[in-house]
């Protein structure tokens, strides 16, 4: 579980705890994370995503693991000087360190995560992406940028997956909406206020993890949206479809 000291992290935690798994919570705040393990009594150990050296110390110490909850994640600090286009405000460190926890984060995730789960031959990863990685989100351009890539990397690996009948492994991806967590401002939270747009809990959000980890469907992009029933995007590779009748040129 990473990035489990705050908002779905943490609500995802909870709900695990509760049904019984045994959770290793990370996180890059380790005051939080220590917390909440703490208040828990389970383990936290202290995790960059975007570092591929503490990942292998993580599974090492920690592992194997058969469930990978990847969810840590950020906005884009300083996205937009006022009245410009977000691009033209955007500093190396700030794109560095969202291209870091977004993307390099769930990758090196995977990749130290998978080993075991070969090996045993059964293993389950589910990834936060967003509904930012279906549509546009043109506050942060480089947000979608991550969870567009995070969604298309979970449904190359399925593919991958379901290419392999010598494993039962599963990747899916959630796509929640806004969520009241901290990664929305307050002065953000107020917009969507006024805007009327409601906020979901992250114990609606967590409920969706487990339904992805009980369900497994392969490669899903689980959608949550506020009064909406959650929909379920199906992986789909054309190369396994049934060629139409007819195609027409
Ligand atoms: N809140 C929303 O509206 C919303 C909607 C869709 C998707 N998401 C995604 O949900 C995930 C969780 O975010 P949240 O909304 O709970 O926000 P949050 O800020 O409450 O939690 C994010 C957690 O990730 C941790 N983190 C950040 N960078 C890290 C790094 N490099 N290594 C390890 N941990 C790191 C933070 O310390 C924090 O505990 C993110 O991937 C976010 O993009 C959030």
């Amino acid at each position: 579980m990473t990035g489990g000291a705050s908002g779905i992290g943490e609500g995802t935690v909870r709900r695990l705890v509760d049904e019984g798994v045994h959770v290793v919570v990370t996180d890059v705040d380790q005051p939080g994370g220590r917390a909440l393990a703490d208040e828990l009594g389970i383990t936290f150990a202290p995790l960059d995503v975007s570092d591929p050296v503490a990942w292998e110390q993580v599974v090492d110490e920690h592992g194997p693991f058969d469930i990978g909850f990847l969810n840590a994640g950020v906005s884009t600090d300083d996205a937009r000087d006022v009245g410009t286009l977000p691009i033209i405000g955007l500093t190396d460190r700030a794109y560095r360190r969202i291209m870091g926890a977004n993307v390099d984060g769930v990758v090196l995730g995977a990749r130290a995560l998978l080993p075991a789960m070969v090996a045993t031959g059964r293993g389950d990863l589910v990834v936060t992406a967003s509904m930012a990685g279906l549509v546009p989100i043109s506050m942060d351009p480089i947000y979608g940028l991550t969870k567009h890539a995070v969604v298309g990397f979970v449904r190359s690996l399925a593919q991958a997956f379901e290419q392999d009948p010598s494993t039962d492994l599963c990747i899916s991806a959630i796509c929640p909406g806004f969520t009241d967590t901290n990664i929305i401002g307050p002065e953000a939270k107020e917009r969507l206020t006024d805007l009327g747009v409601p906020l979901m809990s992250t114990a609606h959000v967590a409920d969706v993890v487990i339904r992805a980890l009980t369900e497994r469907v392969q490669g899903a992009q689980w959608v949550i949206w506020p009064g909406h029933e959650v929909t379920v995007y199906e992986w789909a590779s054309p190369l396994t479809q049934p060629a139409p009748a007819e195609v027409a040129s």
